[in-house]
């Protein structure tokens, strides 16, 4: 595949083969993503949280993502690139939304966009949006822009009322036009008959073994942010397959050493040698 679409997404949903996503929100995270095999690349508006050091991903805005997504879209070429519509960008009206998600494809170089909810004026908004020829996913269960009604990070769908509105909210996105929807922190069973009742594929996060794909953030995975105060929020659900932020603060401490007793730089990465005689001679 030169570039992962719809199609190829279809594809491994309809032969059971789990669809891999991974956030990325610059160069160097889109070519790693890409170099992975990864299917779908969400430059995520976590990037509020993970880059840019937010407690969450409100105060992120359409400038500040579309900055990041043309960044990634230089560094991955193969997998759907999907930009996350940032909090304030879609809510007011389905011309919001569309003018939003036009901006995501005309100017940031996705394929795709993401938007969180599935009340009725959210599923009018996704609907817009694919009418308007945009590919759209929906996200629902804890949806992080809807902090100040959820009253923090918290699980959803972990009682009957809540659990019927992730299943309700997810059919009404299908039927809107979703190619795809996001389960955020909801358990396994819930996500598992979600997934049996929806005909698109759902990705899990949090949301157990039985979702058709799985997504993690770039960070949390790889480990990055080891130090105390990003430790507290590191979410329970999210595997981490390396430690990269203790090889980077090694490093860093391993530089600021050699530097402090002349260790670095040493002949080897001194290469410039005088090439005249009469320089030499000033010397
Ligand atoms: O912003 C993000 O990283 C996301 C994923 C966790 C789905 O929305
Ligand atoms: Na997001």
């Amino acid at each position: 595949w030169k570039r992962v679409t719809l199609r190829h997404l279809e594809a491994k949903y309809l032969t059971n083969q789990p669809i891999t996503m991974v956030t990325a929100y610059d160069y160097p995270s889109g070519v790693h993503v890409d170099r992975a095999g990864i299917d779908i690349c969400l430059v995520g508006d976590s990037v509020g949280m993970v880059v840019h050091g937010h407690d969450t991903t409100l105060p992120v805005t359409m400038d500040d993502m579309l900055l990041h997504c043309k960044a990634v879209a230089r560094g991955a070429d193969r997998p759907l690139l999907v930009g996350d519509l940032p909090f304030g960008s879609y809510e007011q009206s389905s011309q919001q939304a569309v003018a939003s998600a036009t901006r995501m494809l005309k100017e940031g170089g996705m394929d795709a966009v993401k938007m969180e909810g599935g009340g009725g004026s959210r599923v009018q908004a996704a609907r817009a949006i694919s009418e308007a020829g945009i590919a759209v996913m929906g996200h629902v269960g804890l949806t992080p822009q809807a902090i100040s009604v959820l009253g923090g990070f918290r699980p959803q769908g972990r009682n009957l009322d809540s659990a019927l509105q992730v299943l309700d909210h997810a059919l009404a996105l299908q039927s809107a036009g979703c190619f795809s929807i996001v389960l955020e922190c909801v358990p396994s069973p819930i996500a598992a008959a979600v997934t049996a009742a929806l005909k698109i594929p759902t990705i899990g996060i949090g949301a157990g073994p039985e979702c058709s794909g799985q997504v993690l953030v770039y960070h949390d995975l790889l480990g990055m942010m080891q130090h105390p105060h990003y430790v507290k929020v590191t979410p329970k659900f999210s595997k981490q397959y390396a430690s990269l932020g203790n090889v980077i603060q090694d490093a860093l401490s391993q530089y600021r050493e050699e530097v402090s007793s002349k260790a670095f730089p040493s002949p080897v990465h001194t290469p410039y040698r005088i090439d005249d005689e009469q320089t030499s001679a000033f010397l």
